[in-house]
């Protein structure tokens, strides 16, 4: 956007609406214009981008940098940031972030079995990685994982979608935080 240096997003979707992020939005936008930079940074509401749990999450553009739990206690933090300074690593998500390895290693493991996977073989192996039925089903909801029976009365398979491939890398090396 040629008139502004920076484009902060914060979702407002239901997760992260419920974890404060209304409140996050509002003090942000009050805090900016305080500080008078309210005309280089706009501050925009979004909807989910798929790091329900994690929330409230920002994006900033054009960093292409992910702040998750971002509440009312980190927006000094956040606002030192958009001033031109540095961010703690508590806030930033990348590649290298353990939650992300985390995800990573489970959907990585989970695409070596041979074909869809029986939902009770997926919910074990999630909790084996330290994730419960609510992280599954949200899973779902944001189109990580496909739940089917091959046909009508058949048990549930779980597909890793193609989606979940893209976004976790599965076909390269695990990048190093940094
Ligand atoms: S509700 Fe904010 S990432 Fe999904």
């Amino acid at each position: 956007m040629y008139w502004t240096k920076r484009h902060v997003l914060i979702c407002t979707a239901s997760h992260c609406s419920q974890k404060g992020a209304m409140d996050v939005a509002g003090r942000l936008r009050i805090e900016l214009i305080r500080k008078k930079l309210d005309a280089e940074i706009m501050v925009n509401n979004c909807g989910t981008i798929d790091l329900c749990d994690m929330g409230p999450n920002v994006v900033v553009y054009p960093d292409n940098v992910i702040l998750r739990g971002v509440t009312l206690k980190d927006l000094p933090d956040l606002v030192a940031y958009l001033r031109g300074g540095d961010l703690p690593d508590r806030m930033v998500l990348n590649a290298g972030s353990p939650d992300e390895q985390q995800r990573r290693a489970f959907y990585a493991e989970a695409i070596k079995h041979d074909g869809p996977m029986p939902v009770e073989d997926f919910t074990a192996l999630a909790e084996r990685h330290g994730f419960d039925q609510a992280w599954i089903d949200e899973q779902a909801r944001r189109g990580f994982i496909a739940r089917k029976a091959a046909e009508e009365g058949a048990p549930l398979l779980v597909t890793v979608t193609t989606k979940t491939r893209t976004r976790y890398r599965l076909n390269a090396p695990i990048e190093q935080a940094g």
